[in-house]
């Protein structure tokens, strides 16, 4: 039986994986945070999932190839800034590696004064409470003190494509 899953396991294909998983229809957010030397630091993201409401904890999870992940792996306090309909463009800038992310931005300041979107659906000020391995990946659940709720309509991320009211955005989507 053992082996029969090992088997399995290995057969699985990744191309195929990724694909099945992005019919998991996302919002998309873009997690902030200050690196040590106080420089602003982002991240586009569709991993954000809710944990808890007592105490109030979420999660997301950073890949290990980012070149963000250790400064966000060593980060005391993030902010989970869930996008709203009309910021696909600021999403695809935050998902090109090493980009100059913030350039243009007005951002406020959430707790620990990290920076925080000056626009957003919904935001989400957390403290890390925990880092977990997650093959490659490292899960980040992250306790909430405080939130803002604009309760505009969200950014929609399904089978690699930005959604909006009526259908698909045409082919430029970025691939997650
Ligand atoms: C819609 C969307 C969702 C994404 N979700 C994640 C995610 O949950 N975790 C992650 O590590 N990268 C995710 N990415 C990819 C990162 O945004 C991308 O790798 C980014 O360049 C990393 O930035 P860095 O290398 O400057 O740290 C996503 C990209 C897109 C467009």
């Amino acid at each position: 039986m053992a082996h029969a899953t090992r088997q399995a396991r290995q057969s699985i294909d990744v191309a195929g994986f990724r694909t099945a998983l992005s019919s998991f229809a996302t919002g998309v957010a873009i997690v902030s945070t200050s690196a040590p030397n106080g420089e602003p630091v982002g991240v586009t993201i569709n991993s954000f999932a809710s944990v808890s409401l007592a105490p109030p904890l979420v999660l997301w999870n950073i890949a290990r190839s980012a070149l963000s992940h250790h400064i966000f792996v060593g980060a005391r306090y993030f902010c989970i800034n869930v996008l709203a309909m009309h910021q696909q463009q600021l999403s695809i800038t935050f998902a090109k590696t090493g980009a100059d992310k913030f350039s243009g931005l007005n951002c406020g300041t959430g707790v620990g004064g990290v920076p925080k979107l000056p626009e957003f659906a919904a935001c989400f000020e957390c403290e890390t409470e925990h880092r977990h391995e997650g093959g490659d990946h490292t899960i980040i659940v992250g306790r909430v003190l405080a939130f803002e709720d604009r309760k505009t309509d969200p950014l929609i991320f399904y089978r690699g494509r930005f959604l909006r009211k009526g259908g698909p955005y045409p082919e430029d989507g970025p691939q997650a």
